[in-house]
């Protein structure tokens, strides 16, 4: 069976292609989801596509990504700027983690140069527009590659 990577975006990423187009680019969420699911298949992973606009929720995707999946791929918009939670339950789930954004967070206004996920992240992407997320499939790849297996 190919390794599941949970790619996981947060809030107003279902509004991409719209939404601030200056800074996201026009590109939509479908066409995203799409783009990965054809480049994780060329990296021999198989892509479980979400996203939500309620942090709970994420949380409980990450939690089951812990028995689910070899590996999380995460844009967590803007609770990558608040969420103690998210980032807990990140470290809980013991897996690989990219976390990625489109925009690059350092060059905008100085709250979204905190981020509550990179400290818990193997890697981080940002400014690279939805390439971000191709880019992050390939590091994760190598992780998942080179994570030990028990026997
Ligand atoms: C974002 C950056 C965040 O600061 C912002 O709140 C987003 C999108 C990005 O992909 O550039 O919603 O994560």
């Amino acid at each position: 069976m190919k390794p599941t990577i949970l790619i996981l975006n947060g809030p107003n990423l279902n509004m991409l292609g719209s939404r601030e187009p200056s800074i996201y680019g026009t590109e939509t969420m479908e066409f995203i989801a799409s783009s990965c699911t054809e480049h994780a298949g060329s990296l021999g992973l198989e892509i479980d596509f979400r996203q939500s606009n309620y942090e709970g929720e994420l949380v409980t995707w990450i939690q089951q990504a812990g028995s689910n999946a070899a590996g999380i791929v995460i844009n967590a918009g803007a609770y990558t700027h608040t969420s103690v939670a998210i980032r807990d339950a990140l470290m809980a789930a013991s897996l690989p983690v990219i976390e990625v954004h489109l925009s690059n967070i350092y060059r905008r206004e100085s709250f979204r140069h905190t981020s509550y996920i990179s400290g818990v992240a193997d890697g981080v992407l940002c400014g690279f527009g939805s390439d971000g997320y191709l880019m992050a499939l390939d590091a994760i790849s190598r992780l998942v590659v080179n994570t030990p297996t028990t026997d």
